[in-house]
């Protein structure tokens, strides 16, 4: 190599290390290999060597010319690589594969409640089903024996659609169904119908600390031959003594709904006052939880069940109400109010 190119390799070398950013890099580039660059300004010198002298300096001065590229590429990856690892090492020490910390929701007490109490049902046996919010009048008043006009219907008012379905205004909306899904088991098989359906319920109400246009109950069914008052009672004091997990004080009042005969309410005595009387209990003392009562004969035939052979009890659990007393909610709009504060506290870490 001549002296000139050898000399000139090294000064690019010695600049191409103390390089230390892309800027200066390209104008490196540019110095040396540009158009008007250094290297490219020794190949126009060439015009005066003799033809050999021309074909080894010309042979030099492109050996340089691909050294010096290559350097400047392997410069620019260098640096890019510096880059990268400079980012990487000002990064907050975290750990990426970790679960993420974040607030975990939880179940609203009414939630928690109705899955504690399908429990119970369940291990006594019930089917747990499901309902549509949305039904017809048929399926909510007039198969419960409940005809148009008649004065029940002014105590559940709820939404209309414009078809003339309705907003379910409570869970026994769902017994008709029922009875007709499982009749064939009973008839045929002798299995006992033995059902709950929880759901959310609609009425047109006046909204105090006790009532609410949104709420939900449980509703249960039995169906057999035999069936008898005392088999709801027992079913009634086994699902309240598990719930509050201690003997609950109940009474059995007379109450009339036109699907039941005989009617009753049944009543819990008020937890959150202790019987002593508050506003959730309308300063009684009592607490109506449970209306209930042997299924009416036409019910029970219009769900394809001949009363002649089977009897039945049907109870319509609020649902709504027995949280409150569980927790000691004073007022039932607490519930529905979304508010995260209010809601949280009730969980049980389920
Ligand atoms: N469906 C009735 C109501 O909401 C309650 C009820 C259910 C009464 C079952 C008797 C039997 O008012």
């Amino acid at each position: 190599m001549s002296e000139k190119t050898a000399q000139m390799k090294q000064e690019f070398l010695s600049k191409l290390e103390n390089v230390a950013d892309m800027a200066s890099l390209d104008a490196l580039r540019v110095e040396y290999l540009g158009k008007n660059g250094l290297i490219t300004g020794l190949l126009k010198e060439m015009k005066n060597l003799s033809v050999e002298e021309k074909k080894t300096f010309g042979q030099e001065v492109n050996i340089l010319k691909n050294e010096a590229t290559d350097a400047i590429t392997t410069k620019i990856e260098e640096m890019k690589k510096a880059e990268i690892e400079k980012e990487i090492n000002s990064m907050p020490d975290i750990d990426i594969t970790a679960p993420a910390n974040l607030d975990r929701g939880s179940y609203h007490p009414i939630t928690l409640v109705q899955r504690e109490c399908e429990e119970i049902f369940r291990s006594m046996g019930f089917h747990i089903e499901d309902y549509s919010e949305i039904v017809t009048d048929y399926e909510c008043f007039e198969a419960l024996n409940i005809p148009k006009h008649h004065p029940a219907r002014d105590m559940q008012d709820t939404y209309y659609l414009e078809n003339g379905q309705l907003l379910k205004s409570h869970t026994s909306a769902a017994q008709n169904a029922i009875y007709k899904k499982y009749k064939d088991a009973l008839i045929n098989d002798g299995v006992p119908i033995k059902a709950i359906f929880p759901g959310r319920c609609f009425r047109n109400e006046a909204t105090d600390a006790n009532h609410e246009n949104t709420f939900f109950q449980m509703e249960g069914v039995m169906v057999d031959k035999n069936i008898s008052i005392s088999n709801l009672i027992f079913f009634m004091k086994t699902m309240l003594s598990e719930v509050f997990k201690k003997d609950v004080k109940v009474r059995l009042r007379p109450g009339f709904f036109p699907f039941v005969e005989p009617g009753f309410e049944l009543d819990i005595n008020c937890l959150i006052c202790g019987g002593e009387g508050c506003p959730s209990c309308k300063h009684s003392g009592w607490l109506e939880l449970c209306p209930c009562g042997m299924i009416h004969p036409e019910v029970l035939r219009a769900g394809g069940i001949d009363p002649e052979e089977y009897t039945g009890f049907a109870f319509g659990l609020g649902l709504t109400r027995l949280v409150m007393m569980r927790y000691g909610v004073k007022d039932i709009r607490d519930l529905n109010s979304g508010s995260l504060k209010t809601l949280s506290q009730f969980t049980d870490d389920k």
